[in-house]
């Protein structure tokens, strides 16, 4: 298991490789693998707003994109510099359920230390997935 402050460090260097130049608020996300393996992602903008991507699915993509599965997944962590807690938006919610397992936790902090943990589940309740079709 990674320790939080560990994390809350490797989300802050994630933080700093976004690509915010419209809202000009940056966010990091780290995706901890069971094997002790980092990666990091950050949100990245676009002219066309609606393009814009999170960091938590940037991170997570990555993931897959080296062949990594939910299972290989112990947790994720993201940062932003705002007074309350980043949390991630409905979308993130959505890849986050279907792509951690429901029990994986996480980590939201603040670049001033503030921290809430909650599993997947608990941030999308009842979700929409495979199932459902
Ligand atoms: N953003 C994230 O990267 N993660 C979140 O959890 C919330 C929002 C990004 C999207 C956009 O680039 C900027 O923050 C402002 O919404």
């Amino acid at each position: 298991m990674i320790e939080k402050k560990v994390l809350f460090e490797e989300c802050k260097k994630a933080r700093e490789l976004a690509c915010a130049p419209y809202s000009n608020f940056k966010v990091g996300a780290v995706v901890v693998l069971k094997n002790g393996e980092l990666i990091h992602g950050a949100n990245i903008e676009n002219s066309a707003y609606s393009l814009c991507i999170c960091a938590e699915r940037t991170a997570i993509f990555q993931a897959y994109l080296k062949g990594y599965r939910k299972n290989d997944i112990e947790a994720i962590g993201l940062i932003g510099d705002s007074k309350k807690i980043v949390t991630p938006c409905g979308s993130c919610r959505q890849v986050m359920s279907e792509l951690l397992d429901l029990k994986t936790p996480v980590y939201m902090f603040t670049v001033d230390g503030k921290e809430l943990v909650q599993t997947v589940e608990q941030l999308i309740p009842f979700s929409f997935d495979s199932e459902n079709l």
